[in-house]
């Protein structure tokens, strides 16, 4: 195939396989003779004890092969990720959530267990149940994780002293994760103890610890392999565990390759989503819309079990701040535990729900003052010296905010644009229109600081090929072709010699999760690790073989360069080997600088900090509430970019993806916390004519990491998702137009066609109400 992009950074490498659907993904892999499939039992309560479970139907069902309950658990009956051991596989005498797995069924294939899943008879005694953050918090039910504050200054005197002062309440929603491919673990058992499970897991080596954990055995016995997700977003870090433990445990007892694959409405019911967040906050400020001080309280819904909403919360409140600097400030997480399933990471891990109520706060600052909310947010960036300490205590040492707003507001045309707009809502139609420019300012490093670990395993073989394993996985993000070309541009050969395969624990141990975004960070450095030791046993072998000066040998264009000689590559490693040297070598890496110590919220939880801004327009009907983004312009920073087309491709779905969070994506619990939004025809994602009209993203060109990153890049992953914040605000100010910008209007997320429309008949109804 002619490849036209042959000037420019390679393209993913799986591409083509991608659209012409020759990539293998989980359920691709030819499934050996016998294979059986699983399918979950799920509860129809939020909240009840277990009475009675009858399965005698369900194992009399055609094509049946068995059950499995709580008793078949070889081992233990938990999944929980952080030891807290309140995540069971199966409920047992407890459901506390609609949706809840009961039990699994086994059968000759897929159409049969999910039929007959559907025959248990089961009967309940109903408990009270709780389904949101703030009706937890009123019922006085309790955290399901500790929870974290974070302060600063001295905010109650602060508040009290400023000369103005605000407060306001935000509900943010959750989001669905939508990966194309959902949840999927196939379970191949093998001798004495063994079990292999082809999985699309984000995080290989825990769902290998959960299955050994599960069926009782050492984790040396249980291998998990991940080619490629269908994407992940976060919702396949721990959600998979389950999967990966349910497939083994039958795997094991059937001794047959069992496959689980939940259809669309099961993943979206069992498995966790984006925590939704109740947001209150109080804030002074001066008559320049200087912040004096912020006191603000962020309730999540976690769900029944805490999986990660301990750093999910913890990263909402790091990310509070924003860009912006609060001289006196108190921040406090409640994650509260309801009877929904459990919530989980999702892109930002929490950092969204932070960042946007920094910016709400903005806006209500600039709206009670009359000015321009780029000028209140410019008023507030972090600063030198006395303005650059965080809420938890780390120095803000790489701010480059004002310079990318300063250009973004330039190439957007950010005033001019606004006068004409403030020139058409004057006018007073139907069509009203908002614009606003919005930063995001995001911490790269996971804060459990153990898990900013990586390893590779790099193995050149006799005839030149390079064969590179990481303890990343490939989600759709180019991780891989990241880490191929960092290993490429070692040995100084084509992009074409370096191959990388599945991820597998059997090549690299205790990986941590690929998330955080820093995926290319970590693996790139210990990618690099161990092709550096190649090289540096390849050097010694030239410079004794060929008598020169090791400085003098140079790998480039697919040659070794050993003073005046050249020999190709190929050529070189044929020598070597026969020379008898060592063509594999483990890396590893780990992220300097970095502590936090949570008991006092100080730190430097971060290694460095990715900055961005968007500037996007949009127009509303005032009559039905339906929107339409005209126009949006993104400027960020991803240091030296790796790759910039899929730096690009990374900056562009986040965006989309966080303007659906705040959009169309609505989560609707009924009374009786069952999720009814459980399927693409209820749950409403972005579509490709959502976009904006007009689509601009820029990498700054003169960035570079001063921190000592893979070759002085940045990660890319989640921080744009939360440009899509900047559709969020623009349509807000359309909806202010309705009564003059007088007050801000309350708006919460997903600001969904309904919700805009109601927010402009509120508007409307006061200035009647006033005239
Ligand atoms: N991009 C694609 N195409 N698919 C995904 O599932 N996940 C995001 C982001 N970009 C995701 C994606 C999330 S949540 C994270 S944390 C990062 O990719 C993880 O990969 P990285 O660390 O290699 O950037
Ligand atoms: Mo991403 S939410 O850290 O998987």
């Amino acid at each position: 195939m002619k490849d036209n992009s042959m000037t420019l950074d390679p393209r993913h490498d799986s591409a083509i396989k991608h659209v012409t659907g020759q990539a293998e993904y989980a359920d691709d892999i030819p499934e050996p003779i016998g294979t059986l499939h699983a399918c979950l039992g799920l509860s129809t309560r939020a909240h009840a004890r277990v009475v009675a479970m009858d399965l005698a139907a369900v194992r009399a069902a055609p094509g049946v092969v068995g059950v499995l309950t709580e008793e078949d658990i070889p081992g233990e009956n938990d999944v929980s990720p952080t030891g807290l051991k309140d995540e069971p596989i199966f409920a047992g005498p407890l459901v506390q959530f609609w949706g809840q797995p009961m039990f699994a069924v086994v059968a000759e294939t897929r159409d049969a267990a999910r039929r007959a899943a559907k025959l248990a008879d089961i009967t309940y005694e109903d408990l009270p149940h709780v389904l949101d953050a703030a009706e937890a918090r009123a019922a006085q039910y309790p955290y399901v994780t500790p929870p974290l504050k974070l302060e600063r200054g001295d905010v109650a005197p602060a508040l009290e002293a400023a000369p103005h002062r605000l407060s306001g309440q935000m509900r943010v929603g959750g989001q669905d994760h939508m990966y194309l491919e959902g949840h999927i673990a196939f379970a191949i058992p093998g001798e004495d103890e063994d079990v292999i499970v082809h999985s699309s897991t984000q995080h290989p080596s825990e769902a290998q610890h959960m299955v050994a954990k599960v069926l009782g055995v050492n984790s040396n016995a249980v291998t998990v392999n991940v080619r490629r997700m269908g994407g992940g977003f976060g919702g396949k870090e721990t959600q998979m565990n389950l999967f990966c433990a349910v497939a083994a445990m039958a795997a094991k007892k059937w001794h047959r390759a069992v496959k689980i694959r939940p259809d669309r409405d099961d993943d979206m019911s069992a498995t966790g989503k984006r925590h939704d967040f109740v947001i209150d906050y109080d804030v002074g400020f001066d008559a320049d819309g200087k912040v004096h001080a912020v006191a603000g309280d962020f309730a999540a819904r976690c769900g029944f079990s805490s999986d990660l909403s301990g750093p999910v919360t913890d990263r909402a409140l790091f990310h509070a701040d924003n860009a912006y600097f609060y001289p006196n400030v108190r921040l406090r997480s409640h994650p509260m535990k309801t009877n929904t399933v459990s919530n989980t990471a999702f892109r930002g891990f929490g950092g969204p729900q932070g960042v946007i109520a920094a910016e709400r706060i903005m806006e209500e600052i600039a709206y009670a003052l009359g000015k321009d909310t780029l000028e209140v947010r410019r008023a507030n960036f972090y600063g030198t010296e006395d303005r650059n300490v965080t809420p938890y205590h780390q120095t803000v040492e790489d701010n480059i905010m004002p310079r990318i707003v300063d250009e973004l507001e330039a190439s957007a045309a950010y005033q001019t644009r606004r006068k004409a707009i403030l020139a058409h809502n004057a006018k007073g139609g139907i069509t009203r229109k908002g614009i606003a420019l919005t930063p995001v300012k995001f911490g790269i490093s996971f804060t459990a600081t153990w898990y900013n670990q990586a390893g590779s395993l790099v193995h050149i073989y006799n005839d030149g090929s390079i064969a590179l394993n990481h303890g990343g996985t490939e989600m759709g993000q180019g991780l891989n072709t990241k880490v191929a070309q960092i290993a490429a541009e070692a040995f100084g050969v084509d992009f074409a010699r370096v191959k990388i395969t599945k991820t597998t624990t059997e090549k690299v141990p205790n990986t941590s999760a690929t998330a955080a975004s820093s995926g290319s960070d970590l693996n790139g450095m210990a990618a690099l690790d161990g092709c550096e030791q190649i090289k540096a046993r390849l050097v010694e072998f030239a410079a004794e073989k060929w008598q020169a000066k090791p400085d003098t040998i140079r790998f480039a264009n697919n040659h070794v360069h050993i003073g005046a000689e050249s020999v190709p590559f190929s050529d070189f490693i044929k020598q070597a080997y026969m020379a008898r040297i060592q063509l594999s070598a483990a890396g590893f890496y780990k992220t300097p600088k970095i502590h936090w110590d949570r008991a006092s919220g100080k730190g430097r939880p971060f290694y460095y900090y990715a900055y961005g801004a968007a500037c996007s327009e949009v127009t509303i009907d005032t009559l039905t509430g339906e929107y339409i983004v005209e126009r949006t312009d993104i400027l960020h920073d991803v240091g030296r970019s790796l790759n910039a087309q899929l730096d690009i491709g990374q900056i562009e779905g986040a965006f989309i993806q966080g303007m659906g969070w705040l959009t169309t994506e609505e989560l609707w619990w009924d009374n009786e916390g069952q999720l009814r939004t459980h399927a693409p025809s209820t749950y409403k994602i972005p579509l490709a004519s959502d976009r904006p009209r007009i689509f601009n993203v820029t990498l700054p060109d003169w960035s570079e990491n001063r921190e000592n990153t893979i070759k002085r890049s940045k990660a890319v992953g989640e921080p744009p998702f939360m440009l899509g914040i900047s559709v969020f605000e623009a349509l807000s100010m359309a909806v202010a137009s309705v009564d003059d910008y007088k007050t801000c209007p309350r708006l919460d997320a997903p600001a969904t066609p309904e919700c805009v429309l109601m927010a402009v008949e509120r508007l409307r109804k006061a200035r009647a109400d006033v005239s």
